[in-house]
């Protein structure tokens, strides 16, 4: 006995010493970082998200444990089901012997410098005994303080296991309480911002939708920390799940006060059968972090989208009449070169042929027939595509045209053709959405088939620079002909799978096209599809008062340059509310400005209007808007019936301020705010652009430093409904000031 216990002593403190020889991974940007202690053959934990932490010293402190709740209340990185993880787990297998529970320990970790710009960290996690790998990646964007996080898993047990879940991220979270801002709506009222206090429970944001996912509830939130959130103050998280199908979003308020983010994929319905030596891997879960409020936030995303979120987000996006509210179906030739002819006389730069413009055997002259028949339609429009985009050309523009390609109407060439093309539940009626069907993208030949419609809509003519690629419908009565019996549930996945595949071929094929993302307006707006387009089209709601809530909501954590944001004619055909072409004009300029009207339409003072507009927007307001950092003055959710927002040049020479009146504000004549994101020290000349007949900036044009603009403000005589005023800042050599 003497002689054992000095060694099983030594063994118990060679034991707890490994246990205690915790690495600390720090997964860092330029401004924040991620935390994680990992353990030899013991858990990896998530300890902190925040400001940069001085120093390499960076000591673990152990979570207590609570009788009867988690097994331990410092969080894992990646929590699975079993042990005592009693909280929605990010991972949930079932072992290909039937056991339900997963134990993942660490198993090493990998730090790649991909540029200047772009580290990578993978952790390695393994199952105590199953055979099972997890890799979270952790893609940190130095300069835009972003972080990207996604996951990897595979197995090599002797047959198959099922994945019942399996998210992209958990974020852990500690406070006193926590705000949840997300983004709920409907078809032509997409993103209308909600904020509210989470108490204990779950709070879910998911889809089921499959396409249009994004219609009802966005996949991506802001969380602020101990109080409501701020626009320049107060810990601010932002995450926005790449993914373009179901998702699920679960916040979970646990006994013990931290909070769990869980976002991924939506496992309902969804279990993938992952066989050995397979992988599978997560859409990124796009993560900021800004100790200022979400103005940073903002800011931090913008910056991260321009540069990898989306097609072209460093290019300057062009001006463009759109045909859809100006002609819907109901066109020939003629109305389309008058349409072009007009729109470049007031220098619009591109005219984009909507819906309507092909199917001859089953012509598409209403929305319940010809899609799926992408030939043009020859009594329309006799002389081709070809002929209507020649004709932009010579006008100075350039050409873009609508599709659908994964749809189908019944009445159509293509259903009768391939009738196993068509997403279908088994025996069951094939509903229609829209009087329009789903194709099958889980079957290569409709991947394939999308890509070559693609090609041959381009292949129509040289001159086409831009599509606007829709999709109009949910899934319902979900099913595959393709898919076998036993692989039904895998549809979700693999649908998005086969886009995000044509998507990629169609991008290696056309790297210069300009593609628009839209889904009966903004149903697909997510990180995952944006990547390979140049913008979306927030909504089909184009009445500017709905459009200020719409687009600050939207860009919160999307930017300016992608968002589609078209001047329409009054009544507007959604509302029927009559608003004022220069309010008009002030809402759509805060975005990509396009035009969604008849041209002809607009007359004499009107037109002159427009054209002025259309030279503001493209001589000054375009850069800032497309390419500068947005900081919001006041919300249109405020309350106050004012709305305020401007862009800065990332040099600081050049702002512009936009501020909208959007209610009767009584004898409160004036709207006056404090400026953001000037230089203090630098002088500025300030003065109206785009102005009405009645001039909103009573000082005239004003020569004051940043300092002045930030701490006394300006005052705006904007009191009526729909009065609106943008203002033109421009940093002035000191000489010139005096
Ligand atoms: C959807 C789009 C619209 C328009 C129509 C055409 O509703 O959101 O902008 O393209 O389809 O059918």
């Amino acid at each position: 006995m003497k002689q054992i216990r000095p060694i099983a002593f030594i063994a118990a403190l060679f034991l707890s010493l490994l246990c205690q020889a915790q690495e600390m991974i720090r997964i860092s940007t330029s401004d924040h970082e991620m935390v994680m202690a990992a353990f030899n053959d013991g858990p990896v934990h998530f300890v902190y998200w925040g400001e940069k932490v001085q120093g390499d010293a960076f000591p673990f402190q152990p979570g207590k444990n609570q009788p009867d709740t988690q097994d331990d209340i410092t969080p894992r990185i990646y929590p699975s089901y079993g042990g005592r993880h009693y909280l929605t787990p990010a991972l949930r297998l079932t072992h290909s012997d039937g056991v339900l529970t997963t134990d993942l320990v660490y198993a090493g970790h990998t730090v790649n410098v991909l540029d200047e710009n772009r580290k990578e960290t993978v952790i390695s996690l393994k199952d105590r005994i199953y055979p099972v790998t997890v890799s979270v990646r952790y893609l940190a964007y130095q300069k835009e303080n972003v972080v990207a996080q996604s996951v990897t898993l595979s197995h090599s047990e002797p047959s198959p296991v099922v994945v019942e879940s399996v998210a992209s991220s958990f974020i852990p979270f500690h406070a006193d309480s926590y705000w949840l801002t997300h983004f709920n709506g409907t078809w032509a009222y997409e993103m209308q911002l909600e904020e509210e206090r989470l108490t204990h429970g779950q709070k879910v944001i998911e889809s089921k939708k499959g396409v249009r996912a994004t219609q009802s509830e966005n996949p991506s939130f802001i969380l602020s920390l101990d109080g409501p959130l701020a626009e320049d103050s107060g810990e601010v998280y932002a995450g926005a799940l790449a993914w373009s199908g179901n998702y699920r979003l679960v916040f979970e308020l646990d006994e013990t006060g931290h909070l769990g983010v869980t976002s991924g994929i939506n496992p309902f319905a969804s279990e993938l059968i992952l066989e050995p030596g397979k992988c599978l891997e997560t859409p990124q879960m796009i993560l900021s972090y800004s100790p200022s409020g979400a103005g940073q936030l903002s800011r931090n995303m913008h910056d991260w989208a321009r540069r990898y979120g989306m097609t072209h987000g460093d290019m300057l996006h062009p001006v463009l009449l759109n045909s859809w509210e100006g002609a819907y179906f109901t066109f020939d030739e003629k109305t389309i070169t008058d349409m072009i002819d007009k729109a470049a006389s007031a220098g619009v730069e591109m005219f984009v042929l909507d819906d309507g413009w092909f199917g001859n055997r089953h012509p598409r002259n209403g929305d319940n027939a010809g899609l799926g028949d992408w030939q043009v339609n020859r009594k329309k429009l006799p002389h081709g595509i070809d002929h209507l985009a020649d004709h932009a050309v010579s006008k100075g523009m350039k050409f873009g045209i609508w599709i659908e390609p994964e749809m189908v109407n019944p009445d159509s060439d293509l259903a009768h053709k391939h009738p196993e093309w068509i997403v279908r539940s088994g025996e069951r009626e094939v509903l229609t959405m829209r009087n329009q069907w789903l194709l099958d993208l889980t079957n290569p030949e409709v991947q394939d088939f999308i890509v070559k419609t693609f090609d041959e809509v381009l292949g129509q003519s040289d001159n086409i620079s831009y599509v606007k690629w829709d999709a109009n419908r949910h899934v319902d009565n979900v099913g595959s002909t393709y898919l076998p019996a036993d692989r039904q549930s895998h549809f979700w996945y693999e649908y998005v799978r086969g886009l995000y595949d044509v998507y990629e071929r169609i991008r290696a094929k056309h790297p210069d096209i300009m593609i628009q993302l839209c889904s009966s307006g903004g149903g697909r707006l997510d990180y995952g599809a944006l990547k390979y387009h140049d913008e979306f089209w927030a909504s089909d709601n184009t009445n500017a008062l709905d459009r200020i809530y719409i687009q600050h909501s939207t860009n919160l954590l999307f930017p300016a340059i992608a968002t589609g944001s078209h001047v329409s004619t009054s009544p507007n055909h959604q509302t029927g509310m009559l608003i004022p072409l220069k309010f008009r004009f002030d809402v759509a300029m805060g975005g990509r400005l396009g035009l969604e009207l008849q041209p002809s339409s607009l007359v004499g003072e009107e037109y002159d209007f427009a054209c002025k507009a259309i030279t503001v927007y493209k001589d000054f307001v375009r850069p800032l808007v497309q390419l500068g950092d947005l900081y919001r003055l006041e919300s249109p959710y405020s309350g106050t019936g004012w709305s305020s927002h401007m862009h800065v040049a990332k040099d600081k020479s050049e702002a512009v301020m936009f501020a909208y009146c959007m209610k009767y504000n009584g004898r409160t004549t004036y709207f006056s705010t404090r400026l953001k994101g000037l230089e203090p020290e630098s002088v500025y000349k300030v003065e109206e652009i785009n102005e009405g007949s009645v001039p909103a900036f009573p000082a005239g044009t004003m020569t004051c430093t940043g300092d002045y603009l930030m701490k006394v403000g300006l005052q705006l005589r904007i009191n009526k409904p729909f009065s609106s005023c943008i203002l033109k800042f421009s940093k002035i050599q000191c000489s010139d000031s005096q």
